[in-house]
């Protein structure tokens, strides 16, 4: 759909005009609303930059303009698949977007996310059913801050299974949306706790990957825990593409397979994961200019351990009542699409909530790292039953702040079928 605004446009002044020419003024009026609508909606030529407002801050895209131009789509020999290298990708990223207008505002950060779980029914019973909940939480996330999403279901590389599968559903994702700026792979088991937080892209003007950890864990005590794989930010540019080379390279697809679960287990002590080989890329690029371009975020959590999280989450509550009691701005009534502004206007309160661990802030994206709810193969430092509890807690938790929205709320964080209607200018 093309919205219509034009600067220069202006409606006709009529002053002192009788009966007949007010008809006729309206009829021209018409005629010239008329085809300037045809003539704008037909206008499609990209390289008149006079006409083409692109640049202006219009959010909707042209879905049905494709020209014909060839860009790399058009290549042969270009592939979506590991094993075919992708050179000048940057190059090739800007010449479709010129081609494509109207993705071009937005476009320095505009992010889709990426998630995804195996093909086959979970084997725990209640397996799908959380998966559901986790994936509803994501839509939930993308429509309010108008992202977009792809749950891939299917191994695209059998050769990388598991835990490495993310490698080439990122790398297909970045081909498929040259529109997008960054990807933002999510483990299937995690979940946004804080609707209203954004991703502070700014901070990563000179990054191009990022991840949640602890610095000191990786790059000192080389722990594999010192991060986690299952959240991370990857812009979509040629520096990314080769980053994926190089991490599928530690993977089961490679025949170097068996020479980096050497070095991995002898340098983190731990068998070969994709979360082992990339703690050893940041160890051993972090001096280098490659390194350069990967951050280990501290400062809120890109990835949160549930274990950390979920006991809080009743008192986190309680507190954003208490702020929500005193300001009558934050308890207004809106339209789910302007959310994200109540989410600025609340920050404020905020400001002496901390982060991350010991902080009463919502905590962004909680992850039931261990808690394997598909397959039901729990860590055994927690039970099956703690797990489900844990991210019913949390699932309602994240469902609240959508479902006010809608006029409702769960009571009871830990009874996801049962909500009540909230009164008005609650909680005053
Ligand atoms: C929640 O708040 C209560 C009362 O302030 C406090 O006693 C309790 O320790 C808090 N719980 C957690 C998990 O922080
Ligand atoms: C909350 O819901 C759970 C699960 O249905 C129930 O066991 C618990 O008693 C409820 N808590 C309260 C305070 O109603």
């Amino acid at each position: 759909m093309v919205i219509f605004s034009h600067a220069n446009w202006r409606k006709p002044t009529i002053r002192t005009l009788d009966r007949p020419s007010i008809f006729l003024a309206g009829a021209l009026s018409a005629l010239l609303i008329l085809w300037t609508f045809f003539f704008f909606s037909t206008l499609e030529n990209p390289y008149k930059p006079d006409t083409c407002k692109c640049n202006q801050p219009d959010p909707a895209f042209n879905l049905q303009f494709d020209p014909p131009v060839s860009t790399f789509y058009d290549d042969p020999y270009f592939g979506y698949t590991v094993d075919k290298t992708i050179t000048n990708w940057d190059q090739k990223r800007r010449t479709w977007l010129k081609l494509h207008p109207s993705f071009e505002p937005k476009s320095h950060d505009r992010v889709l996310i990426v998630t995804g779980s195996r093909s086959t029914p979970c084997k725990s019973p209640t397996g799908d059913h959380f998966l559901l909940r986790f994936y509803r939480n994501k839509v939930d996330y993308c429509r309010i801050h108008d992202y977009d999403i792809f749950y891939n279901n299917v191994l695209l590389d059998p050769k990388m299974p598991s835990c490495w599968a993310k490698i080439p559903t990122v790398r297909a994702a970045m081909v498929a949306h040259p529109e997008a700026e960054w990807i933002w792979w999510l483990d299937e088991d995690a979940a946004f706790t804080d609707m209203e937080f954004k991703i502070p892209f700014h901070r990563y003007k000179d990054y191009n990957f990022i991840v949640h950890g602890w610095p000191k864990e990786v790059y000192e005590k080389k722990s594999w825990l010192g991060l986690n794989a299952g959240s991370f930010l990857i812009r979509n540019c040629q520096w990314s593409l080769d980053f994926l080379d190089k991490w599928a390279d530690m993977g089961p697809r490679s025949s170097n397979f068996d020479k980096w679960a050497r070095v991995l287990l002898d340098e983190f002590k731990h068998e070969s994961d994709d979360q082992t080989a990339l703690g050893y890329l940041l160890l051993k690029e972090h001096q280098q200019w490659f390194g350069k371009k990967m951050l280990i975020e501290t400062g809120y959590y890109l990835e949160g351990y549930w274990v950390a999280i979920v006991d809080t989450l009743n008192n986190i509550t309680e507190r954003y009542l208490e702020i929500e009691t005193t300001a009558g701005m934050l308890r207004r009534r809106h339209a789910e699409k302007v959310s994200e502004r109540y989410g600025v206007l609340r920050e404020p309160s905020l400001k002496d909530a901390g982060n991350e661990f010991g902080s009463w802030r919502r905590p962004f994206v909680t992850h039931f790292a261990g808690c394997q709810p598909c397959n039901g193969k729990h860590n055994p430092l927690f039970t099956g039953k703690g797990c489900r509890n844990a991210m019913n807690m949390a699932l309602n938790f994240a469902d609240n702040q959508v479902l006010r929205n809608y006029g409702f709320v769960h009571r009871n964080l830990s009874d996801p079928s049962v909500v009540s209607p909230l009164p008005f200018d609650y909680p005053a």
